[in-house]
């Protein structure tokens, strides 16, 4: 089973260069945010962030992780963003490509922050034929993140893991699971975590983020800038035991730390899934740390998706 971290430019040179990290198996993988290295830092212009994420790719097994594609948008989608977003993807040869279930704006505008969608049959059918141009677009599949919210729609008529797990099955997307975002959202609108795990099928969950929230006593926000909760703590053994060893990373986004502290908390998500799932099912599943082996795993990983 593979841990990784979110990837930061705070910390760019000590994965190079540090210690900690390298040759001793703690970061088994990075997920980089998509966006940093487009626009102008876009794969045709170069740049130092480019730079080093393709130092890194040479290291480490890499994923991109999107923040703009708006996929629940009504907007058209933006073609000149999916472009750039495929020739990083050729560039950098990602395990997958991965963004979130949500829309950022309307007419043109963007709310710089990932809203949920009301779901309803007329959104489910609205966002499932934009996957599918995507995934056209792009050529590979996509792998869709559930958001945390503070609203929902009055009018939804499913579930949100229900519209999730149809979304998938009609797409073919895989799905990313943030076990703290379940858990913010449970909190905030009164849902069963439980049932949210419950409803997800268990071949198309590819990845799971942890990160740290904001608990406000009456409803608790996303702030991704502590460590993971204990309650989340919890929530990924219950999601560990239903979807066995899929790959974990941890995300912070805000009041970083020491790069060694985030790899130390990456420990106990190691520890927490050999506890409960065993010594050898914990070492299952998952993919080889070297670039070699990780581009191997990368072309496995798009047969299954093309084939799923
Ligand atoms: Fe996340």
């Amino acid at each position: 089973m593979q841990f990784g971290l979110g990837l930061r430019p705070q910390h760019y040179v000590e994965i190079l260069d540090g210690p900690a990290v390298q040759g001793q198996g703690r970061v088994d993988w990075f997920e980089a945010i998509s966006e940093n290295y487009m626009g102008q830092n876009h794969v045709g212009g170069g740049g130092k962030p480019l730079h080093y994420v393709e130092r890194i790719r040479a290291e480490y097994p890499l994923v991109l992780h999107g923040v703009s594609l708006s996929i629940g948008a009504t907007d058209p989608l933006n073609i000149d963003y999916l472009d750039a977003l495929k020739a990083l993807a050729d560039r950098l040869q990602p395990m997958w490509l991965s963004d979130h279930l949500c829309w950022t704006g309307a007419h043109g505008r963007n709310m710089h922050d990932l809203l949920p969608l009301p779901y309803t049959e007329e959104a489910l059918a609205h966002v499932a034929a934009r996957v599918d141009r995507v995934q056209e677009h792009l050529g590979r599949a996509l792998v869709l993140e559930n958001v945390s919210s503070y609203v929902e729609f009055v009018h939804s008529t499913r579930s949100e893991w229900e519209f999730i797990a149809e979304l998938s099955r009609r797409t073919g997307c895989g799905l990313l699971l943030d076990v703290n975002n379940i858990y913010v959202s449970a909190f905030n609108h009164g849902f069963e975590a439980q049932d949210f795990l419950a409803g997800i099928p268990v071949d198309r969950v590819r990845q799971i983020h942890l990160a740290g929230h904001s608990n406000m006593g009456t409803h608790i926000i996303d702030t991704h800038d502590a460590p993971v909760a204990d309650p989340v703590w919890r929530l990924y053994a219950d999601a560990l035991r239903r979807f066995g060893p899929v790959p974990t990373m941890i995300e912070r986004d805000d009041n970083f730390p020491p790069f060694a502290e985030l790899v130390a908390e990456l420990d106990i998500a190691r520890g927490l899934a050999r506890n409960t799932l065993g010594t050898r099912a914990a070492a299952g599943a998952g993919w080889s740390s070297s670039k070699r082996n990780s581009r191997n795993f990368s072309k496995a990983a798009r047969r299954q998706f093309a084939t799923g």
